[in-house]
């Protein structure tokens, strides 16, 4: 039993059952003993992201957020907003391209590493050093409350908050408590915790089939929701990997999209260690689009990674891959490295971009321009 499990197990025997959400929130976020609350170091034996694979992702991401920074006017300050920096392995790549090959947009560049693990922010501190110095760069716990012009990114946030999981069943939706018997998480379907389920699946037009299991992902609509209340004008851009509401909850998707991952290693084991293996859910863009929708953002577009890497590469035939003195082997390496990223059966088809904009009318985004 981790020391997490222990924690819970006995807050259930004086409590009760907790909604699966509560579980998921403390397997990731608790404190002391959540998945994310723990340094970086031992993270790579479980799974890697975009950012790891390659400088040329935030490289390209650059070049768009340089072009949003032209399409709000060359603004004096655009507030570049990451949400989830992690290590600031992103950030750093971000800062160091735009430094060389983008000063004028660098000049205007202030940029924000939203993370709110404690551990994560201590290393973000030692691979920005250079950029915090400068105050050219800030670490935050929260986002920040007014965001008179720039571009809240996210890269695989979303599918890493917490979710309800419910269950159709006898003809009206019940949710997935986690219980304890004898030591042993178990589950229980019970009526659901808040009417904001119901109002969740509604709104999207979804009736799940009988049996069918779900899950509602209402802190990622929150998320999208209070970040468009901060954002005076600009973009949100968001990469994740999930579907429409209508892929989402097909029948192809009967047990629902929630996954535990350690060492690899996907599986359905969701109890098997808390706070030690990361727990993630498929991303609903659909609830994304409604829900930033209810304070102003417009959606300009949602892409593969393939074809968004690709139209931000494309037109220098991805020089950005390469530094001046680069021997040969290392070329080969970068290129293979960025199939990772576009191939479909790489990263490119998993990933998916969605677009924002809000009092941005007439955006029009290099990254869009084959939709
Ligand atoms: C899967 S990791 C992705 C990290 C990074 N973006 C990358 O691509 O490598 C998810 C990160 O989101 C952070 N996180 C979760 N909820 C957050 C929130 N509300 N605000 C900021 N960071 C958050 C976690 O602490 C964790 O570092």
């Amino acid at each position: 039993m981790t020391p997490l499990a222990a924690l819970l197990a006995e807050r259930i025997r004086r409590f009760g059952p907790i909604t699966f959400a509560e579980y998921m929130r403390e397997c990731l976020y608790h404190p002391v003993h959540g998945y994310y609350s723990q340094p970086e170091s031992a993270r790579f034996t479980d799974y890697y992201t975009s950012p790891d694979v390659h400088p040329i992702f935030g490289r390209l991401l650059a070049r768009q957020f340089a072009e949003m920074w032209e399409q709000l006017d060359r603004p004096s300050e655009f507030l570049l907003v990451e949400a989830a920096a992690g290590v600031g392995r992103l950030a750093k790549h971000i800062l160091e391209f735009a430094q060389t090959k983008l000063p004028d947009f660098y000049a205007a560049l202030r940029y924000v590493a939203v993370e709110r693990s404690p551990a994560r922010c201590d290393q973000m501190a030692e691979q920005l050093a250079r950029f915090l110095q400068e105050g050219k760069c800030r670490p935050s716990i929260e986002i920040p409350a007014l965001i008179p012009a720039g571009c809240i990114f996210s890269n695989e946030l979303l599918d890493a908050l917490p979710v309800h999981r419910v269950r159709q069943q006898e003809g009206r939706l019940q949710e997935i408590f986690v219980a304890n018997d004898g030591g042993t998480f178990v589950e229980l379907l019970m009526p659901l915790s808040t009417c904001a389920i119901s109002e969740y699946f509604a709104a999207q037009h979804i009736t799940l089939e009988e049996g069918q299991q779900a899950e509602a992902g209402l802190e990622a609509c929150d998320w999208i929701g209070e970040i468009a209340r901060r954002l005076e004008r600009g973009f949100v851009l968001t990469i994740d990997y999930g579907h429409e509401a209508a892929d989402l909850f097909d029948s192809h998707h009967m047990a629902g999209t929630l996954l535990a991952y350690a060492k690899h290693q996907a599986s359905e084991s969701f109890y098997a260690a808390p706070g030690e293996q990361d727990l993630t859910a498929h991303v609903n863009f659909t609830a994304l689009r409604l829900w930033g929708q209810r304070r102003g953002l417009e959606t300009l577009g949602l892409i593969h990674q393939t074809a968004f890497l690709l139209a931000l590469g494309q037109g220098n035939q991805f020089a950005d891959l390469y530094y001046d003195g680069m021997d040969e082997t290392d070329r080969v390496r970068a290129r293979l490295q960025l199939k990772t990223l576009i191939f479909p059966e790489g990263m490119g088809e998993r990933f998916q971009v969605l677009l924002q904009q809000k009092s941005v009318p007439l955006a029009k985004l290099t990254a869009l321009c084959a939709l």
